[in-house]
């Protein structure tokens, strides 16, 4: 063994590391190594970071909370943080009544699937038992999300034991199959979810996330798509599931990424920039009409099977509250609008990178996709790892980065300026030049 850690690194084939550099520091979009290296965050620290790493506000709220009570449960009690901040999500999110805590996406997504599925059988419908979802999508690393976000590359170890969930293709213009045009493809894949909702009363829910796919390649919905899908759910009596974890809060240029795709989601969850990224906290939310399923007489045993420890904790609570309201003060949303125009000007830089076959971009996100070569758009690819080669390179120019495959994914903290957003950008596109002379692909 090279490392001599104790600790096992995520998604990560740890014989490839001799050592991680270890961040000791945050200073805004910095981070900030035990070596006084500074690396621009251009992952937001895994997608949930809003403010930077030394958010004054935030960290003063969870200074104040851990006083006065670190952790008490939802079990048998509340608490004013979870309560106050129930109360905000379900003002901000349109349709939806009740909160539903946890501490992380993926158990945000098993609650919903749960509630989805106890739903029907609360009504007393017992053949609504399948979930149906996008091909694609990621709904977290735990069996319920791997079983709907059932991702090749990432699950096939764990098929054997999960369970079976309908799975509808998305359109991905750069990735059009062939005979097809774009339009033409996206009726193709919204038939295909018809033809099952009208041919098969088992649905109980869809599951998307809601706007875009990140994990899964950084796909952005065509207009629309998503909008015909929830009057698809709605027409055939089917529940929309929608995961805002990554994309909700300001990541696709919109605090609920829902409402401006018009659609009507059953149940939605959130989770990452919830606390602005400084403490763990999961969300899901439904409507009254879900929720009053739930409620009779004790003995009818229609309540919902499910509980953390540290559902609702309060200093969590209170960093999602203190958030909230930054978002307001200081107008986020209409900054990350403005800010990511940036994106949409830089993009042709990115094209002129030899690697570079599609670039994606929506709000505070960016997908470069790179091949081989763009006429036959064949994935790069290594034995080794190309995130690792890629993060190596970005290192050495001052930026963090993470990369899925080979898609590049900018994804920085939602209040960068524009000046650290063009550095950003200038960074990526040497490394991306750079990786290209140093490695035969
Ligand atoms: C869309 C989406 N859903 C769920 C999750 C799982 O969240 P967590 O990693 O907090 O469990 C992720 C994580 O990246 C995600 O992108």
């Amino acid at each position: 063994m090279k490392n001599l850690s104790a600790v096992w690194h995520p998604n990560t084939q740890m014989n490839d590391w001799n050592h991680f550099d270890k961040i000791v520091k945050g200073q805004g979009m910095w981070l900030i190594d035990s070596k006084g290296n500074k690396l621009l965050d251009g992952v937001a620290s895994m997608w949930c970071n809003v403010w930077g790493h030394s958010k004054k506000e935030l960290i003063n709220e969870i200074i104040k909370q851990s006083k006065k009570i670190p952790h008490s449960s939802l079990f048998n009690l509340t608490n004013e943080p979870a309560e106050q901040l129930a109360k905000k999500l379900v003002k901000i999110s349109p349709y939806m009544n009740h909160v539903f805590y946890s501490d992380n996406g993926s158990t945000a997504m098993e609650i919903a699937f749960k509630i989805a599925l106890q739903y029907w059988k609360n009504l007393g419908i017992k053949n609504k038992n399948k979930l149906a979802t996008l091909e694609n999508g990621y709904h977290g690393d735990t069996f319920g999300a791997m079983s709907v976000g059932y991702i090749p590359e990432f699950f096939s170890k764990f098929k054997d034991q999960l369970f079976s969930t309908y799975q509808i293709p998305v359109p991905n213009k750069y990735r059009t199959p062939i005979g097809y045009s774009f339009s033409e493809y996206q009726k193709f894949c919204l038939e295909k979810i018809e033809s099952l909702f009208s041919n098969n009363e088992k649905i109980a829910a869809f599951v998307m996330e809601s706007g875009a796919q990140l994990a899964g390649g950084v796909i952005i919905y065509p207009p629309g798509f998503q909008k015909k899908i929830s009057k698809l759910c709605k027409k055939y009596n089917v529940l929309l599931i929608l995961d805002e974890i990554a994309t909700g809060f300001g990541r696709l240029g919109s605090l609920v990424q829902y409402k401006v795709e018009d659609s009507i989601p059953d149940i939605v969850a959130y989770g990452k920039m919830l606390t602005g990224g400084y403490l763990t906290l999961g969300a899901t939310l439904t409507t009254k009409k879900i929720y009053n399923t739930f409620l009779g007489k004790f003995h009818e045993m229609k309540h919902l099977f499910h509980g953390h420890t540290f559902t609702g904790n309060p200093i969590a609570s209170a960093v999602a509250n203190e958030n909230l309201k930054l978002y307001e003060k200081t107008k986020l949303i209409k900054k990350i609008q403005n800010t990511s125009k940036i994106f949409e000007k830089r993009k042709t830089d990115f094209y002129q990178c030899d690697l570079v076959g599609d670039v994606r971009n929506k709000g505070m996100l960016m997908g470069i996709e790179l091949v081989k070569n763009k006429e036959e758009k064949i994935p790069i690819s290594t034995k080794t790892s190309i995130n690792k080669i890629i993060f190596e390179m970005a290192k050495s120019n001052g930026i963090y980065l993470r990369t899925l495959g080979n898609i590049v994914m900018l994804v920085p903290p939602l209040a960068i300026s524009s000046k650290e957003l063009e550095f950003l950008i200038d960074r990526t596109i040497l490394t991306i030049n750079k990786i290209h002379k140093k490695y035969d692909f």
